[in-house]
């Protein structure tokens, strides 16, 4: 069969498609005949046997570790990328002294008081009093508060404002906002010379 001019790789693709060579494709001839167009009924190419083979036995491995033992499922590959993508990008706040409403914590150390102290006399005491009495802005001082007396609420606040007066912050940066929430908070219990009548709630840290 093998003709003496045949190159290597004709020879690879004849093995590969074992197809009728086509002097003998009348031998593999079907009797259809729909109009003149005929069918031969030539072996399926071994490339395609092969892989079709292959993908049924991966299937069967595949089935078996991802559907019945559950294991490793896209679901599972999303939430462990988010988790990592969140646990860098709370890495990152922490290396980089982020805070935000939902991480912010109170600072005591006498440093960062004093800092927060800095910005209060600068920006808020027009409003709220040195001392923090309260005067167009309401008392800081008493136990009573309209937005919440938990240092999440004070730095929402701060950073926000809100539609009755109170301008937002944003500008200072989250870790300044801390400090002068922190501030504000360590004014508790305080004597005020001109004390503002209490606003709000009375302060429930649960
Ligand atoms: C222009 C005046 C003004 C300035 C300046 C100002 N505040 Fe206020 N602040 C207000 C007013 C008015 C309110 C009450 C807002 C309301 O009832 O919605 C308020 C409310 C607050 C509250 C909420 C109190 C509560 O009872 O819940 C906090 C905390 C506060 N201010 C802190 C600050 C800090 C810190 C600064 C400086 C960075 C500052 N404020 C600057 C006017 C001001």
């Amino acid at each position: 069969m093998a003709k003496k001019n045949e190159s290597a790789f004709d020879r690879l693709l004849k093995k590969l498609t074992k197809a009728t060579p086509i002097e003998q494709e009348s031998s593999v001839k079907l009797d259809h005949n729909f109009d003149g167009i005929e069918e031969l009924n030539n072996p399926l190419p071994p490339w395609w046997t092969a892989g079709f083979v292959i993908t049924v036995i991966f299937s069967v491995f595949y089935i078996f570790y991802y559907m019945v033992q559950g294991k490793d499922s896209q679901y599972d590959e999303y939430n462990r990328e988010m988790a990592k993508a969140k646990a860098q990008v709370e890495a990152y706040k922490k290396a980089h002294n982020i805070v935000d409403e939902n991480t912010v914590t109170l600072l005591t150390d006498k440093k960062a008081l004093e800092e927060g102290k800095e910005i209060y006399l600068k920006n808020c005491a027009a409003c709220h009093v040195a001392d923090g009495g309260g005067l167009v802005g309401p008392n800081l001082t008493d136990d009573a508060w309209i937005y919440g007396c938990d240092i999440k609420d004070v730095f929402k606040v701060i950073t926000n404002g809100t539609s009755k007066g109170m301008p937002q912050w944003k500008a200072l940066g989250a870790a300044n906002i801390q400090k002068v929430a922190s501030y504000v908070l360590s004014l508790q219990g305080t004597k005020p010379a001109k004390p503002k009548a209490s606003e709000g709630q009375p302060c429930n840290k649960g």
